[in-house]
């Protein structure tokens, strides 16, 4: 089995996942909620993560998700929905915050 790295700030948290895996997964890796999920299927926001390592580590963001972000006002770029992510190699995210 492959395993990726996600590092989730600002703890700086590692957590090794297998290649692919949903970013959901780190909640049941670390028994912590370090990425605040809500539904987990695209719709609420809660997850909104700034990535600031690998993002293309992170799966591709197809329309309907940069919709979103572009609604909840994270048009910089580097901004997804963590349950929308799949991790395919090594990243560092942080939750986003409101300032
Ligand atoms: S958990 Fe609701 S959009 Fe990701």
């Amino acid at each position: 089995m492959i395993l990726k790295k996600l590092t989730v700030l600002p703890a700086g948290i590692e957590v090794l996942l297998p290649a692919g895996s949903p970013l959901t997964e780190v909640e049941y890796e670390t028994r912590q909620r370090l990425i605040p999920f809500g539904c987990r299927s695209g719709a609420c926001g809660a997850c909104v993560i700034e990535v600031v390592e690998g993002f293309d580590a992170l799966g591709e963001p197809d329309d309907d998700e940069l919709d979103f972000l572009e609604d909840l006002g994270r048009t910089g770029g580097d901004h997804r929905l963590a349950c929308r992510c799949r991790l395919r190699g090594d990243a560092v995210v942080r939750p986003a915050t409101d300032d």
